[in-house]
């Protein structure tokens, strides 16, 4: 692999900044946060008030944890434009969710917003490795979604020639990375692997790959996953994170020399760590679910926006800024099999060790009986499959059904995988 690591100036200010000036930039700016979503969106003013707190009551980092969270639901029945906090006229873009499980949740971006998102994605990218003149393959889908335009802004920003291929048309992405050079590609891991077959189905070395590094988010993957891409390529993974209600991708990104979790871009975005059923904010270093509050955003201000992301912050290492440990799931995510909380993220890892069976995976709940039981499809041969099942039970300590089946048998992803499928009410 190449050697990406950072030179001499190739950092901003800010991102080799003290804590003592990280923490004084963040306090003022959270107290700009906070008063402007109190003055500009009824919802922050019912909800502050409710909760008896006003923003001249921060007086210190640790006070926001006086303010009430914000959750889907708000931005729900706020929907469409109720959260913002500037005139729809001074909007510049809108995103929202594909809206498939409900009511979609619709955010906006002023002109600076756009400019401060920019900024802050071209400093992922740069993380990654990436460098003006490099040509980005970028096949985050395009459109409300804000993988595709979100990641384009900052490549074009920082110089680079950017492809907005978006997803799909698998034949075609290997294709366009072939011929036009792209060293660097940002998309799903999961579609990623979809282009791994791809160079196989078509007879290609994909280590002759002219990829140097891949930016990979947008749903949860496990370092046994980096390995695989990593070697299948012989190029660099790093990992990405983002959600559309805090802004979209580029919230953190890894750093390609060290590979240890994500940077959170915490002069825009505050984190905090909170236990899920109390609320209660975390030590550094306690695994909980990730909430965010906006420092700068003007359209879309959000304060404590609970992510339903579990993680941990780590101190700063290749970067001042702390940083999240890579995703373990959604809560949404978990399924509890005779006791046992389970993430599809430990089914991945434990997958990544039988290297007979195909990378692909998707997990499906039944009943049998009274009981909740788990398939996990992936493609190989039974015996394999058995393996599976074995490490499974050893390592997470369920009983799963492991079912083998033929090449393409699982369904492929062409974005976000659908990891869980729910067949418990089904008859
Ligand atoms: O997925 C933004 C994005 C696009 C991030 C491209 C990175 C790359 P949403 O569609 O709003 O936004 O989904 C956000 O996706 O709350 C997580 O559950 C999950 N997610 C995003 N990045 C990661 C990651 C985009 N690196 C939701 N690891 C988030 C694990 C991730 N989960």
């Amino acid at each position: 692999m190449k050697d990406l690591s950072p030179k001499p100036g190739d950092l901003s200010a800010i991102e080799t900044a003290s804590r003592d000036e990280i923490e004084a930039l963040q306090l003022e700016r959270m107290r700009w946060s906070l008063t402007h979503a109190y003055t500009n969106v009824p919802h922050y003013k019912q909800s502050f008030d409710a909760a008896g707190v006003h923003p001249d009551d921060l007086k210190s980092l640790a006070d926001l944890a006086r303010f009430p969270f914000t959750v889907k639901t708000d931005l729900r029945s706020n929907y469409p434009f109720g959260l913002f906090a500037v005139p729809r006229s001074q909007i510049n873009r809108i995103h929202a969710s594909s809206g498939t499980t409900g009511q979609p949740t619709v955010v906006g971006y002023t002109k600076a917003d756009l400019a401060m998102w920019d900024e802050v994605m071209e400093r992922s990218l740069r993380a990654s490795g990436l460098r003006a003149g490099d040509l980005l393959h970028n096949a985050y889908g395009y459109g409300l979604f804000t993988g595709g335009l979100g990641v384009h802004g900052g490549a074009e920003k920082m110089g680079l020639t950017v492809v907005p291929v978006s997803g799909g048309m698998t034949e075609r992405q290997v294709r366009l990375i072939e011929d036009f050079q792209a060293t660097g590609i940002t998309v799903t891991p999961s579609y990623m692997l979809s282009i791994l077959d791809e160079y196989r189905r078509q007879g290609l070395d994909p280590r002759k790959s002219p990829l140097e590094v891949g930016i990979f988010g947008a749903e949860p993957w496990t370092n046994a996953m980096r390995e695989e891409v990593e070697q299948s390529f012989d190029m660099h993974a790093v990992d990405i994170y983002g959600l559309s209600e805090v802004m979209g991708p580029g919230v953190s990104c890894e750093c390609v020399e060290s590979k240890d979790g994500l940077h959170i871009w915490e002069d825009h975005f505050y984190p905090e760590i909170i236990d899920p059923e109390t609320g209660a904010v975390l030590p550094d270093g306690a695994l909980g679910e990730l909430v965010f509050t906006s420092l700068s955003k003007e359209a879309f201000a959000i304060i404590r926006y609970r992510t339903r992301d579990l993680t941990r912050l780590l101190p700063g290492t290749a970067r001042s800024m702390r940083r999240m440990e890579k995703v373990t799931g959604r809560s949404d995510d978990m399924m509890i099999l005779r006791g046992v909380n389970v993430f599809p993220t430990q089914i991945e890892e434990q997958l990544m060790k039988v290297p007979q069976l195909a990378a692909h995976f998707q997990i499906e709940l039944v009943k049998k009986g009274p009981m909740d039981h788990m398939i996990v499809h992936v493609e190989g041969d039974s015996a394999a499959g058995d393996t599976l099942a074995t490490l499974i039970k050893a390592n997470i300590g369920i009983t799963a059904e492991v079912r083998a089946g033929a090449d393409n048998s699982v369904a492929r992803s062409q974005g976000k995988a659908v990891r869980v499928i729910d067949n418990r009410a089904a008859r």
